[in-house]
């Protein structure tokens, strides 16, 4: 290989070629960004779950492929009998050179099948060629949004995995209420609440898009990195949970000036205008998702199988750290208390957000730390409960 041209990039415990035509990696034709190694490693992490769980190959497809990184390390570290094949693609020219040029020096196998295609078409046409998908893995640029339905439908057959990510922060954290409006069918919040709330924005529409075919969609998990978001559901079919499901779609009111919120499943008619703490205007934001934002269990056997990955830095305790919290967090409601802005509020010095979570756990109300603001709780405790505990300081 010649090094004027290529750069050899490592990653976990793979090592690869980029196309070297610019001054840094950032800048590359070819899309490759290591700071999103993180969400590759969940990837790898749930991979490694189900493979060695359902003691089955899976077969995978990575629509927008970039560089290929991804695909790469699924072939290099997970063990060979859990990728029966995996099928690469992106729509860029060169990304697909990069990602031949890789095969062809490093990772030559029977498994790997590459295409140049719109993410679209090379779903759909694994539906027409009867291909039963395990797993899919939408990573593009912003939102994944115009992908879901086609990816939804690929998997149903054979039960499979959706994974997502999502970086059109802006849009779903408020800062672009009527693209959110146009592109998700939601409104979305820029308040503290915003991270949690894009996630239930995005589940939301995993579930309409599975709803309409009959299946539903049980989100695994969720989770958000400083600029992203990634989401792992199961689809699977079923009219009668996928009605139970759509149940727990509603709205969420919430106040800017004091933190209060309060939930609405469709069904309800709360209807609610003024905070009833703070008497200003309240914001509805919706519709989304307000069921659980993961399965403990699974969670679970996550956790389980972290050492069986190479991390890349300090990616394991992140993840390790990210998902205890979440597992923690899953059963209890939606939305959460900032508690530096509770208690600026109230002028309170206050306590460590341990010593709340005790305080409360005491008077018989579960409550944890939540993976969105580690200075923030979750609580089964209803406003007033907690208000009057922060003013009690
Ligand atoms: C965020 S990058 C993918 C990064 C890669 N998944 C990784 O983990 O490094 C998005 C990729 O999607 C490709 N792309 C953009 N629009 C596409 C489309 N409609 N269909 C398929 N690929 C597309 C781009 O060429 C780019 O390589
Ligand atoms: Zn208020």
């Amino acid at each position: 290989m010649n090094k004027e041209l290529w750069v050899e990039i490592k990653e976990g415990k793979t090592s690869f070629f980029l196309k070297k035509d610019s001054e840094t990696i950032y800048d590359a034709s070819v899309f490759y960004n290591p700071k999103m190694s993180i969400n590759r490693d969940l990837a790898l992490l749930h991979l490694y779950t189900i493979g060695n769980i359902t003691k089955k190959g899976l077969i995978i497809i990575d629509p927008f492929a970039g560089s290929g990184i991804r695909s790469f390390r699924i072939i290099n570290e997970l063990p060979k009998e859990y990728v029966k094949k995996i099928i690469i693609s992106d729509i860029s020219d060169r990304a697909i050179k990069n990602v031949k040029l890789n095969i062809e020096k490093l990772f030559n196998d029977k498994r790997i099948v590459v295409h140049r295609e719109d993410a679209f078409n090379i779903i759909a046409k694994q539906i027409l060629d009867k291909e039963n998908i395990d797993v899919i893995d939408l990573d593009p640029f912003g939102t994944p949004i115009s992908f879901i339905d086609i990816a939804v439908r690929a998997l149903v057959k054979k039960s499979g995995y959706l994974f997502l990510t999502a970086t059109d922060h802006q849009v779903l954290c408020g800062k672009e209420k009527s693209t959110c409006l146009r592109e998700y069918n939601s409104n979305s919040t820029n308040n503290y609440l915003c991270h949690e709330i894009a996630l239930r924005i995005l589940i939301y529409n995993i579930l309409t898009s599975s709803g309409r075919i009959g299946a539903y969609a049980e989100p695994i998990l969720a989770l958000q990195f400083e600029h992203f978001f990634r989401i792992h559901v199961r689809i699977e079919k079923g009219k009668k949970r996928a009605n139970e499901q759509h149940k727990e779609i509603g709205f969420v009111y919430v106040c800017a000036y004091c933190s209060f919120f309060e939930t609405e499943r469709l069904k309800e008619k709360k209807n609610l205008q003024k905070c009833p703490t703070c008497n200003k205007e309240l914001e509805k934001v919706g519709p989304l998702w307000l069921g659980p934002l993961g399965n403990k269990k699974k969670v679970g056997d996550l956790l389980n199988f972290l050492d069986e990955i190479e991390f890349e830095h300090n990616n394991k305790k992140k993840i390790n750290l990210m998902l205890s919290t979440f597992k923690e967090e899953i059963e209890l409601p939606p939305m959460f208390y900032n508690l530096p802005f509770l208690y600026k509020k109230y002028k309170k010095n206050g306590v460590s957000p341990n010593e709340m979570i005790n305080r409360l756990e005491k008077r018989g109300y579960k409550t944890t730390r939540t993976i969105f603001d580690f200075q923030s709780i979750r609580t089964e405790a209803p406003y007033y409960v907690v208000h009057n505990e922060i003013k009690k300081l």
